[in-house]
């Protein structure tokens, strides 16, 4: 098996534009195909995450992302996994590179959620409950996570302000992110005095409905040492994709079994533990997300996810160092479903090896090498995308 290599990405700004998907996508495409020779030559293959067809009336992203990107001819298709299609996608691509079926491919993602506005945009992800048993009883994405939020509080005696406090860091987080759709940091107060959304969700807990598209290329160690050396690449050191329940009524409400199952798997496929990965890019859609998967990640034991908000030294001695969510999260970076995994791979990147951007100042983290990227659709994780990424000095 070939070790997989992201060697190249590329984003759009996240925000809410009213352009078409494609336009977006051609924004991220072009960064990421900059100053490599041949890009449209070595791609061999493309996926593209996107959650509906709702927002622009839109199927078969694949064929048009690929003319689009000057790659007539090559297999190219569309993934979906409601907020995972993008770490779907991913997982394709490093998939098939990894089995040498493909030497170089694209991942890329793209939605377009504002064409709408909230009301097109709550129906559409309405369509990830289990039809008969969820959407029936009328229940959207905030008022799952109100559920999974009200368990929690009750079973681990926690407050509300636990809970708000990753929105706050989130916040803080995306203010050095020249691509987030919020620029603006929120106080304790402010998160907790925001309008209610589905109790005890407030506004200023959910992520925003955006648009935004992102692009990563995925290499074989042969194809990534030639094109930009390996010290320029990070390394896919573990996948794995892991569905479990989508009805609401059959799922664990305070624990994310198949985010453990994931992350077990690339924590083994890389021969690490939870204390080695010094960042993780999780899914925080709404806070009590974060601190779920914080805790099927192993960063934390059960009932203390939430501690991720704080800085390392304020944190219980059992969790570890980990920074959560640099680029600001799904709630402050933005959360254009389909593409959302696929920014995850974005920040990891800048964040591990760097990037030389027109809009903003070289994010690399000098002591940063290993990073978590857990990207979660349907019911909380009804399908999980898992990717350990290294950079040379892992
Ligand atoms: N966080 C912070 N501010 C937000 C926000 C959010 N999530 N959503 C909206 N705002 C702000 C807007 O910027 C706007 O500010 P302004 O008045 O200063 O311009 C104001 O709140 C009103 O925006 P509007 O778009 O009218 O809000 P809304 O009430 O229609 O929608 C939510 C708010 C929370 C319902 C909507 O953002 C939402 O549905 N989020 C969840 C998306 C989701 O489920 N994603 C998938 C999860 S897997």
């Amino acid at each position: 098996m070939t070790r997989p290599y992201v060697v190249a990405v590329g984003r759009s700004p996240v925000g809410q534009f009213g352009m078409a998907g494609r336009d977006l996508f051609s924004l991220a495409i072009e960064e990421a195909f900059a100053g490599l020779p041949s890009p449209r030559e070595l791609v061999d293959a493309l996926y593209v995450g996107s959650q509906s067809e709702s927002y622009e009336h839109q199927i078969v992203y694949g064929s048009q992302f690929a003319e689009w990107a000057g790659l007539r001819h090559v297999p190219a298709q569309r993934v979906e996994g409601c907020a995972a299609s993008g770490g779907l996608a991913f997982h394709e691509a490093v998939s098939d590179v990894a089995a040498g079926t493909h030497d170089a491919v694209l991942a890329c993602g793209v939605e377009t959620m504002s064409t709408g506005g909230t009301p097109v945009a709550t129906d559409s992800l309405v369509a990830a409950s289990e039809r008969t048993l969820g959407q029936r009883s009328g229940i959207t994405a905030p008022g799952v996570y109100a559920m999974l939020a009200q368990r929690y509080l009750h079973e681990h005696d926690r407050s509300e302000a636990d809970l708000a406090r990753i929105a706050v860091r989130n916040h803080r987080n995306a203010r050095g992110n020249p691509i987030a759709q919020f620029d603006r940091e929120f106080s304790l107060e402010d998160v907790l005095e925001s309008p209610p959304v589905a109790d005890p969700i407030k506004l200023l807990e959910c992520a925003p409905v955006s648009d935004g598209s992102a692009a990563a290329i995925v290499a074989s160690e042969s194809v990534a040492e030639r094109l930009v050396g390996l010290e320029n690449a990070i390394a896919v050191d573990g996948f794995a994709a892991v569905s479990d329940a989508l009805a609401i009524a059959e799922h664990d409400l305070t624990r994310l079994k198949g985010v453990e199952r994931a992350v077990e798997s690339v924590y083994e496929q890389a021969g690490i533990g939870a204390g080695d990965v010094d960042l993780a890019e999780v899914h925080d859609a709404f806070s009590i997300n974060e601190a779920l998967s914080a805790e099927a990640a192993g960063f934390t034991p059960a009932g203390r996810g939430h501690e991720v908000a704080l800085d390392p030294d304020e944190r219980s001695a059992e969790c570890t160092d980990v920074r959560v969510n640099t680029s600001g999260g799904l709630k402050a970076r933005g959360h254009p479903v389909g593409a959302t995994g696929i920014y995850q791979i974005v920040e990891a990147y800048e964040r591990i090896v760097g990037a030389d951007r027109p809009d903003g100042p070289d994010r690399r983290i000098a002591d940063a090498d290993r990073a978590l990227c857990l990207n979660e659709g349907g019911t909380a994780d009804s399908i999980t995308t898992a990717h350990l990424l290294s950079g040379v000095d892992a």
